[in-house]
């Protein structure tokens, strides 16, 4: 074939494959295949070697004409399919900012825990300590310590769950009282949160499982009005907003004088309502002064010093707070109560 034919060949053979190629890579391919140094072109120019004298020139110019065509087709292809696909791949990664986001579950605290936590920074920030006990307690520190005599009838008020003649779930926080005063000398000014257990029927009001923050303050000549006075600005603290509170004399072997505490009702301001079943107050927790049986099972001379104490019910103050009309929710882990309670 001649030099001129096989030319004719290779371009034509060129054409046909340029438009076969479909991306950018195809035409670096074919870029290596033709212009490349075992490309077609450099075999041309083997054979023009070959060539007479007198025909070198003119076949040296078509195969450079050939070669400048090749490459300028290749340059102009490969530009146009490179922004082909660029476009396409911009195209892809589009994303649509104004989609809604989905939401994601982030984890919170229980609301016992949520309530717990705003009593104990408003106790914290009027000067009280926080002390814990064990859940697992003994008789001594539950009952005996705290004036409860064996045969005391007031142990059958708190229905008690017991792990062995001596070892029971404590019944209340109470216990932390004794434990503390053995520990540190008047003034004691603290508070003790956790959890309470008594095998009761578990109902819409009461459970087996409960927490309570205990609440003590011993030092020379406390009296009653230290408490009410503490109280009162706890209420605030915790409702933020100003609470009326009513104090009625009960009776729990560790307090002399013994109270129940009720605040007006939040919901409707003492009117009346299906919250304080018409009654306009709330019952909230116990009180008392502590009694000196209990100051001398803690080491405490009783004739110097004096003490209150109360204990307030952690779940009662949140069914309070939110409307809650049933005990059982707080321990039932069902999400769409759960998810109600964000601080
Ligand atoms: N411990 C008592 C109860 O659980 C409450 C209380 C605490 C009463 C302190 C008086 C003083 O019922």
């Amino acid at each position: 074939m001649t030099l001129d034919a096989q030319i004719t060949v290779i371009r034509n053979k060129f054409l046909q494959e340029l438009k076969l190629a479909k991306t950018s890579k195809h035409i670096e391919r074919l870029k290596v295949n033709y212009l490349g140094k075992k490309g077609s072109l450099q075999a041309l120019m083997q054979l023009l070697k070959d060539a007479t004298k007198e025909d070198r020139p003119f076949f040296g110019k078509q195969i450079n004409d050939l070669k400048f065509e090749i490459s300028s087709h290749l340059e102009n292809s490969f530009k146009r399919l490179a922004l082909e696909e660029e476009t396409l791949k911009l195209e892809n990664e589009y994303i649509d900012v104004t989609l809604p986001g989905r939401k994601h579950f982030w984890g919170r605290y229980h609301i016992v825990t949520l309530t717990m936590n705003k009593m104990i920074d408003a106790f914290v920030s009027m000067g009280f300590s926080v002390e814990t006990g064990p859940d697992i307690d003994s008789d001594f520190y539950n009952f005996e310590g705290l004036n409860f005599a064996k045969d005391h009838p007031a142990r059958d008020m708190q229905d008690t769950f017991y792990i062995s003649e001596d070892l029971l779930l404590r019944t209340h926080t109470s216990n932390v009282q004794v434990r503390v005063m053995e520990n540190f000398k008047p003034p004691i000014r603290c508070i003790a949160p956790g959890k309470c257990f008594r095998n009761e029927t578990i109902s819409s009001r009461s459970h087996v499982f409960f927490n309570q923050v205990e609440l003590f303050y011993i030092d020379e000549n406390v009296s009653f009005a230290d408490l009410f006075a503490t109280i009162d600005q706890f209420f605030v603290k915790f409702f933020e907003k100003p609470i009326e509170t009513r104090f009625r004399p009960s009776y729990f072997p560790f307090v002399e004088p013994g109270m129940e505490c009720d605040i007006k009702c939040i919901l409707c301001s003492g009117q009346g309502c299906s919250l304080c079943k018409n009654t306009g107050w709330l019952e909230v927790f116990g009180a008392g002064m502590i009694h000196p049986n209990v100051l001398k099972a803690g080491g405490i001379d009783s004739e110097k010093y004096s003490g209150y104490a109360a204990g307030i019910g952690v779940e009662r103050l949140a069914m309070l707070m939110h409307q809650i009309n049933d005990i059982r929710l707080f321990t039932e882990n069902d999400m769409r109560f759960l998810e109600q309670f964000d601080l």
